[in-house]
């Protein structure tokens, strides 16, 4: 039998042991949002460029651009989430804040420099014409009558307006690299003007095409660069401090051969 009073005291006792708990609750849930992980980085890339970026047949997004980032965030403990963005657009989705970085093959130019800032170099490219194996060109000049295909807004629509004229009817733009590349199979253009790594890979992986590349010395020497909104100098540091890590440490070389077979 209890009494009143030990009644009491169990209740008091009770309520003790509830309130325990709950500060106990209170303070987990404090250190379970400590805990929580940082905000993953958006990255936007145009995965229609094989070998920079690709979808395999899952869906991922693959390629050496991609390694390369995931390299650099593995560094410097940041975490990354690579989102499919298509080129046209691509700049306005860093100015916008939907996206954190770019990696997308983005040469480093001086009007691009205006809008975004850019990491160090991280990779070579030219310009490379495609033409099919009968085509009678041999130099950039050569297409000058021709139509071309280009993928909008890139350095090789830069470049062929150079020759062309900006406004030539002559210049076929498409919304992707590969795309051009298809239209040059179908006939519907008689070159193809873009980054040498991309219309390397595509020549060499299509069977059903016979192509032939030709460079010129009047393409100019390009570097790609990893994009970020203008004055976002926090991240800019951490990718070029991990960039020069994965570089110094080999890890950028065993992604370049994995993605280039060793060959510069
Ligand atoms: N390097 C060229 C440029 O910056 C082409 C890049 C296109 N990249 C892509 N993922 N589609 O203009």
């Amino acid at each position: 039998m209890q009494t009143a009073q030990s009644k009491r005291s169990t209740l008091k006792l009770a309520a003790l042991v509830l309130a325990g708990f709950a500060i106990a609750g209170l303070a987990a849930c404090g250190k379970k949002e400590e805990a929580a992980p940082a905000k993953a980085l958006v990255v936007g890339t145009d995965a229609a460029y094989a070998p920079f970026e690709s979808q395999d047949a899952q869906g991922n997004i693959v390629g050496f651009d991609i390694d390369v980032v995931k390299a650099i965030a593995a560094n410097q403990g940041l975490e990354v989430k690579f989102v499919n963005t298509p080129w046209e657009g691509i700049f306005n989705t860093l100015a916008q804040g939907d996206r954190d970085l770019l990696v997308s093959a983005i040469t480093i130019t001086a009007e691009r420099k205006q809008t975004m800032d850019f990491s160090n170099p991280y990779f070579d490219a030219k310009q490379l014409i495609a033409v099919a194996e009968k085509s009678t060109v041999t130099k950039f000049a050569d297409i000058k009558t021709l139509k071309v295909g280009v993928q909008t807004g890139t350095t090789g629509d830069d470049v062929v307006q150079g020759l062309l004229g900006k406004d030539s009817a002559n210049i076929k733009r498409f919304e992707s690299t590969p795309l051009a590349l298809k239209e040059l199979e179908a006939g519907g253009v008689q070159a193809v003007v873009a980054d040498n790594g991309v219309v390397e890979n595509y020549v060499n992986n299509n069977a059903n095409f016979k192509f032939k590349t030709v460079s010129d010395d009047s393409f100019t020497p390009e570097q790609y660069g990893i994009a970020v909104r203008k004055g976002n100098t926090e991240l800019l540091e951490k990718i070029n401090k991990g960039l020069a890590a994965i570089k110094a440490d080999g890890t950028y070389a065993k992604i370049h051969a994995q993605w280039f077979g060793g060959k510069k």
